[in-house]
């Protein structure tokens, strides 16, 4: 069977992708927010994830307002990034791994989550960007992109998402397969890129979600759409994904590693390492 061995979240600015393409880790903007990585490496070499369930939003680059599906899920061998207009370089493609997918799919849709299935599916920079923080300069391990809607109203609810990742955590766990796997989510913290509130940042309620995420997710199940996009900004909404990340851990959740870092452009950058404590056993020499 395969082994959940934990989860990880991390913020998806475009601007940090940006910053990696010109070597630009080490200026003084940028060292603080790239030195909070080490231990999430660390870990990532410790625990050897073989494939990885990425939770992320599309930004309009593979779905659009027209076609916006509430949950969706790749089952590609391969999946391509393209400019989605921030100007980054685009990344080779990523590698997928179709059979954990319709493995998901199966389970998912049997649990009455009723994703919707691509075959084909483009990848923007909040998919690129986190791959390349968490493995600066190699290929990051095969993967099934999963993206929830964060971007056009109604979006799912705060329950709605920790339960897709019970269900998730179940469906990976009942894998038949002898493989190590992580989940990571993308997004967040608090950030409001247009309107009148644009730039704002709350630091008492994401070193909240940073404490709950562990302790307590689903205490952050309570709060409804309209309470989240008050206090975490209309883009903040993407700790989403962070709460289903924190959902899909099947055993004790323990801490690993925080880091949380104001402002990388617009957006309070948060990491959080999370350690599945049922897979603590079989940590590999
Ligand atoms: C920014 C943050 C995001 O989450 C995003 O998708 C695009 C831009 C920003 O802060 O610039
Ligand atoms: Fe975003």
């Amino acid at each position: 069977m395969a082994t959940l061995i934990g989860g990880i979240a991390v913020s998806h600015v475009p601007a940090i992708g940006r910053a990696i393409a010109d070597h630009r880790q080490d200026e003084p903007y940028w060292k603080p927010f790239f030195d909070g990585f080490g231990p999430a490496h660390d870990w990532l070499d410790r625990m050897k994830p073989d494939v990885v369930v990425v939770l992320y939003n599309d930004h309009g680059l593979n779905f659009f307002l027209d076609k916006m599906p509430t949950f969706a899920i790749g089952a590609a061998p391969s999946y391509a990034n393209a400019d989605e207009g921030w100007g980054l370089p685009v990344h080779a493609p990523f590698a997928g791994a179709p059979d954990l997918s319709w493995h998901l799919i199966e389970h998912l849709v049997g649990e009455e989550f009723d994703l919707t299935t691509c075959q084909e599916m483009l990848v923007d920079h909040a998919f690129g960007v986190p791959m390349e923080l968490l493995w600066p300069g190699r290929a990051p391990p095969p993967a099934v992109p999963v993206c929830i809607n964060t971007v056009q109203h109604p979006l799912p609810s705060a329950r709605r998402c920790f339960r897709l990742g019970q269900a998730l955590g179940r469906a990976i766990e009942a894998w038949p397969v002898d493989q190590r796997v992580a989940v990571i989510a993308t997004g967040g913290l608090s950030h409001q890129l247009d309107g009148a509130r644009a730039g704002f940042i709350n630091k008492s309620f994401d070193q909240l979600c940073l404490d709950k995420l562990v302790s307590d997710p689903e205490a952050l199940t309570g709060y409804s759409t309209r309470e989240l996009v008050e206090l975490s900004g209309s883009q903040g909404v993407e700790v989403l994904m962070w709460i289903a990340m924190s959902g899909a851990m099947t055993g004790r959740r323990r801490r690993v590693h925080t880091h949380y870092h104001i402002p990388i452009s617009n957006t309070a950058a948060g990491l959080l390492v999370i350690e599945n404590e049922t897979a603590r056993a079989t940590v590999p020499a």
